[in-house]
Formats: structure tokens, C-alpha cells, sequence
């Protein structure tokens, strides 16, 4: 390795999700996670058919748009992505995370699709899928910003935690040390120190961070955790 590369530090990121919240109040309840130090706002999108709930979509994710000026980190659990990353990008997302299990044509004009409407890319597995070779290739050519390993099957909050897809981000984080990897999952104060110490640096949380007595709290001891690692 050339040692004049300067290693880009990674940083650690909170991001709730805000499935978990009260959606009556979505605007004040986003608010208040970005007033109790969220760096991101994690908005998952099911249609249905992906995964067995259907939670919100374009017009909800562009009216908290309009109020709220975090980081709009979007989880789509749909079955056609390509489909529908200029909706996603006009709605003011500014990361589209989208699932490998998903039926796409092309990973790379997936890709470069999402790039060209000025998303960060995310690509997310579920617990049982593997970051296989049809990943690597894209990590290796550095067009992916981030891998989200999912520690709960897709569908809803307040699953419990599985432990076995820790080796995944193990591994990844050992072959890409600069790499954005988040976990997504029953992540909690109780668990984040052995999601931290695997390697994950963004971490999603829902019952994690709202169902805590202390919200503020949850957040920044899960990032103090995260730093230690990093
Ligand atoms: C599940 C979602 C998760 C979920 C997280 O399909 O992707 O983001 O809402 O909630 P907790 O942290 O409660 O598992
Ligand atoms: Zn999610």
C-alpha cells in the first residue's frame, strides 16, 4: 500500500428509524431525533411485495422534505428499484439504499442511475445473503458508498437481533477498512458494542432509540461505542 494514500477516517452515524416513531406526528417527531443528535434519518420504504408491510412512500418522504433539513438515508425494500430512483431523488432522498434480492436487471445501471440523480448508493443484503463476488466487483471499483448488512429480516421494527451475520461485517470490514457499512436490525444499547467491534460504523436504530427512556442518550452512547472501534 502507497503510505502517502491518505486513509479516509470513517466516521460513526447514528441513523433512527423512523418507522419506530409516532408517523402522526412525523415532522415534530423527526425534529426530535434531530435535536437528540441523530446524524441521519433513516426512512424505510416497503412496498408490499418485497417485504410483508407497506410503510410510507414519495409524497410522505417529500412533504418531511420540506421541514426537515437532515440527511435523508432511505431504505428501500421494493421490488423494482430502478424503477423508481428519480422519484426517490426528487422526493429529496440522499441516499438510495436498495436490496441486492431485489429483481434488477443491471447492478451497474442501478448504479449509475442512482448516481446520476445525485444519491449516494447503498446496496443492502438480508441476513441470509451473502456479499458475494456480483457485490465485491462494484465495491472494488469504489461506486457503492455503502453496504447495509440487515440483522433482522426485512419487514419491521422490534425484531429480535441476529447475531449470526456478525462474521459479514467481520469480513467486510477486514477487505474494505474505508467502507461505509451499516447495520439494520433490532441494534440497541445492549448489542452495539459487538456491532461496533465487527466493524459496522453506521448504525440504524428503531425500538433501539425510541423505545429508550432517554432517546439523546441512546444515540450518543451508541456513537461514543462506534468510535472506539474506528
Ligand atoms: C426493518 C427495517 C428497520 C427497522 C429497524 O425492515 O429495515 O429499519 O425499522 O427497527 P428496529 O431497530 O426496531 O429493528
Ligand atoms: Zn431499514
Amino acid at each position: 500500500m502507497n503510505s502517502n494514500i491518505p486513509i479516509k477516517k470513517l466516521k460513526p452515524i447514528i441513523s433512527p428509524s423512523m418507522l419506530s416513531c409516532d408517523l402522526g406526528n412525523l415532522e415534530s417527531e423527526c425534529k426530535r431525533m434531530v435535536d437528540s443528535g441523530a446524524d441521519w434519518l433513516h426512512l424505510d420504504v416497503i412496498d408490499g411485495l418485497f417485504a410483508p408491510n407497506i410503510t410510507f412512500g414519495f409524497p410522505v418522504i417529500k412533504s418531511i422534505r420540506n421541514k426537515v433539513s437532515a440527511f435523508f438515508d432511505c431504505h428501500c425494500m421494493i421490488t423494482d428499484p430502478y424503477k423508481y430512483v428519480e422519484e426517490f431523488s426528487k422526493c429529496g432522498a440522499d441516499q438510495m439504499t436498495f436490496h441486492v434480492e431485489a429483481q434488477i436487471d443491471s447492478l451497474e445501471k442501478l448504479i449509475l442511475k442512482i448516481k446520476e440523480n445525485k444519491m449516494r448508493v447503498g446496496v443492502a443484503v438480508k441476513p441470509d445473503t451473502f456479499v458475494d463476488h456480483t457485490i465485491t466487483k462494484y465495491l472494488d471499483q469504489n461506486m457503492i458508498d455503502m453496504i447495509l448488512i440487515m440483522s433482522v429480516q426485512p419487514g419491521f421494527s422490534g425484531q429480535k437481533f441476529i447475531e449470526d451475520v456478525l462474521p459479514k461485517v467481520e469480513d467486510l470490514r477486514k477487505n474494505y477498512p474505508e467502507l461505509d457499512i451499516q447495520m439494520d436490525g433490532g441494534v440497541c444499547c445492549e448489542n452495539i458494542d459487538r456491532c461496533a467491534k465487527a466493524g459496522a460504523n453506521i448504525i440504524v436504530a428503531g425500538s433501539g432509540v425510541f423505545c429508550h427512556e432517554n432517546p439523546p442518550q441512546a444515540i450518543s452512547y451508541m456513537r461514543e461505542i462506534i468510535s472506539r472501534y474506528i
